[in-house]
């Protein structure tokens, strides 16, 4: 067996809450409502619900098992777990791949994040009071138009998660508790405006009513990726987070919990942003900005708008800084256990390395805007698309394979101890219906059915 790990979460309710603190994040707030926008609404959002159910679900409880039984970083898991099933040792590039991940999203998300640090000041000093939908966009083009701005909020995000990684998870349990159901309640708040101000039915419209035309083979690729993105599957950080999970706990309530978590509050957020975007005549493919232009216009127009305002972007950022610790968690477990490294140093390396990759993202939103090295795609882009849409469906795949064909049944049957008739029916899609979707969505997005 791997090294025992030291962390160990003092509970079920504690395992759950700081997955949902990694689930839940940017990925919600900022990036569902902005990628639903660009690709149509609803026929996508159907797409991205079946996607959680049958491929994120399923492989959620698969990274749970592998990290649980295997007990150490992602790579000594796949590792370990590939010899006790007597496989290649190849796996443990599985591990690999998934730190890889970590780090380039951590570069820009750290960057996202940082503009949520900036509006806290914003939304607190009523900066937007009484501006119109243009003014908002224009402070936000101003702001985002600043590299050092940008630089300063995005060292700062690296600074914070570097801080709170190197002390453990034990310090994050706490923090999760209060902050997760209160952006929950806000978020609530924001749905009651949206319905009484906004144009709701339009909103609710454009995010249900599925228009199949309006989608494309690589629409349905940014879903899947999506729904690997906001469970933060594929990429070893459920893995890692499995590993200090106590063996009496039922990974299939625990995933089946943070993935409906994980969902109503992109869906709470898609509630909130689209019928203020339609009331304002606001356009719905505005890209990564959207929260940032629409949010504020609902604030400014509500009693004590600055004090929900400020404290909306506060507790987005605490979301954010739970997904980014999970982000680094698989390397620094690595460089703990393999490298000897503190769990510091390797937060400082992780850190730094994020940081360096960030600055193209910096830079994507002024200096560099009209740089577009691949795919008429900007570095952000770029990054992003490959990290989601790529790399996070690719791990999944593999634990797929590796958690439904390659592991022994009885390390399968033992480590996931749940009902007979649950058991079988998750094996069945893990092993047939989740590798065989990634794949195809895999092959109509490079254009081989068109
Ligand atoms: N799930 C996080 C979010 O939605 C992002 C994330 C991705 C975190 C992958 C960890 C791993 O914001």
């Amino acid at each position: 067996m791997q090294k025992a790990v030291k962390n160990q979460w003092s509970s079920r309710w504690m395992f759950i809450l700081a997955a949902t603190g990694s689930a839940v994040g940017l990925g919600n707030i900022w990036k569902f409502p902005y990628i639903t926008g660009e690709n149509g609404g609803g026929a996508f959002v159907l797409v991205y619900l079946l996607c959680v159910a049958l491929i994120g679900i399923p492989v959620m409880m698969a990274e749970i098992m592998l990290g649980r039984r295997g007990g150490g970083s992602p790579i000594n898991t796949m590792r370990v777990l590939a010899k006790e099933a007597k496989r290649h040792p190849i796996w443990g590039l599985l591990g690999w791949m998934g730190m890889l991940a970590g780090i380039i999203i951590l570069s820009y998300y750290s960057v996202i994040a940082g503009w949520t640090l900036a509006y806290i000041p914003l939304m607190a000093s009523d900066h937007f009071h009484g501006m119109d939908a243009q003014a908002v966009a224009d402070t936000f083009d101003a702001f985002t138009g600043n590299p050092w701005w940008l630089l300063l909020c995005h060292t700062a995000i690296i600074f914070l998660t570097l801080m709170v990684v190197a002390k453990g998870v034990c310090g994050l349990e706490k923090a999760v508790r209060f902050l997760m159901p209160a952006l929950f309640l806000i978020l609530l708040i924001l749905d009651g405006y949206a319905y009484s101000r906004g144009a709701f039915s339009q909103g609710l419209d454009f995010l249900f009513a599925s228009d199949f035309s309006k989608l494309s083979a690589n629409s349905v690729l940014i879903a899947m990726g999506h729904a690997f993105f906001t469970l933060s599957l594929g990429m070893g950080a459920i893995m890692v987070y499995g590993a200090y999970l106590p063996k009496e706990v039922s990974i299939t309530q625990v995933s089946i919990t943070i993935a409906a978590a994980d969902t109503l509050v992109a869906l709470l957020a898609g509630i909130a942003i689209f019928p203020i975007v339609f009331a304002n005549g606001l356009p719905a493919d505005s890209g990564p900005g959207l929260i940032f232009t629409t949010l504020p216009l609902a604030f400014s127009h509500m009693a004590g708008g600055a004090v929900f305002g400020s404290l909306f972007f506060v507790l987005l950022l605490f979301a954010a800084l739970t997904s980014t610790i999970s982000l680094v968690e698989p390397a620094v477990a690595w460089l703990g256990e393999s490298k000897g490294m503190s769990r510091k140093n390797a937060a400082i390396l992780c850190g730094i390395f994020s940081w360096a990759l960030g600055l193209l993202t910096v830079f994507s939103f002024n200096k560099l805007s009209d740089v577009k090295p691949l795919f008429d795609k900007t570095f952000f882009d770029i990054f992003d698309y490959l990290a989601a849409n790529i790399l996070l469906p690719l791990g999944g795949l593999a634990i797929a394979v590796f958690a439904a064909w390659s592991l022994d049944h009885h390390m399968r049957h033992d480590e996931l101890n749940t009902q007979h008739d649950w058991f079988v029916c998750w094996l069945f899609v893990l092993r047939y219906i989740t590798p065989i979707a990634i794949f195809i969505i895999f092959l109509h997005a490079i254009g081989i059915f068109a």
